[in-house]
């Protein structure tokens, strides 16, 4: 099967631009890109931070192009974005019993799981003992299938400091819950706004830069806590023996000169 990968839109009210760059024109030519190269995907999957200040006119405006988008989309929450006005917009998206925008879907391959790890205003991220519980319900449910984790917050560092300041709290906690399944076979996060990948024990994680604006490895090498760097989305094939992810920078591709 083939799912795409896409996070941190990022996006403002339609008529500011954000850090000197349109988050709904960056956001708009990556999902132009996908429903013309991987119209064929199972579904999609946003990340968390879909707006930058949870503004309801942001979020109206991705619901109003996302009924232009040919894929299912599966939304998720991160620490820029707040649950209500998300709510409000997409009332369908699953919440568990406590409120907490996060739903599953089974594939014949498995389990997808979308958490939600929310905590508060560009914050460091949360998954506090409720969502533990369903989280655990969820892995003993999948029972002997394959499970994929979508979140916003790693809960491990990346060796980016300023990033890894505001990760998942309580790690241990989340690993622990995580120890009870035997089959988790990659995490997919955001967040971080960079491409990278970390083996963190055992478990093979991704992260995308986002598709408005990147953070720096090295703050000194742009002198901003933010930069501009090629967005991308991430082009996940499964099957039962591997899972591979290609990083497409879409929005930077252009013919070699083959003079
Ligand atoms: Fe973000």
């Amino acid at each position: 099967m083939k799912i795409i990968h896409i996070t941190d839109f990022h996006l403002v009210a339609p008529d500011e631009m954000l850090w000197g760059l349109d988050p709904r024109e960056r956001a708009s030519l990556c999902l132009d890109d996908i429903a013309r190269w991987h119209g064929d995907a199972d579904f999609c999957v946003i990340s968390g931070d879909l707006t930058n200040q949870g503004d309801a006119r942001a979020y109206a405006w991705l619901k109003n192009r996302l009924e232009k988008f040919p894929l299912r989309t599966f939304l998720m929450v991160g620490n820029h974005d707040v649950r209500d006005s998300f709510s409000k917009a997409f009332p369908d998206t699953g919440r568990d019993e406590n409120g907490f925008i996060q739903h599953t879907h089974e594939t014949d391959h498995g389990m997808f799981l979308f958490l939600d790890t929310l905590k508060g205003p560009v914050s460091e991220g949360e998954y506090c003992p409720a969502r533990r519980d369903w989280l655990a319900g969820q892995l003993k449910a999948a029972a002997l299938k394959p499970v994929w984790i979508f979140m916003h917050h790693p809960p491990f560092d990346i060796g980016l400091p300023y990033m890894d300041r505001i990760k998942l709290e309580e790690p241990e906690a989340f690993s622990e819950v995580l120890s009870a399944h035997k089959d988790i076979r990659h995490i997919f996060f955001g967040h971080v706004h960079r491409a990278a990948y970390v083996n963190w024990r055992g478990i093979p994680c991704t992260c995308l830069p986002g598709t408005n604006h990147q953070i720096p490895l090295k703050r000194e090498s742009v002198g901003t806590p933010y930069s501009v760097e090629p967005p991308m989305y991430g082009v996940v094939l499964i099957d039962e023996d591997q899972t591979i992810v290609n990083f497409e920078p879409c929005l930077d591709r252009k013919p070699a000169d083959m003079g």
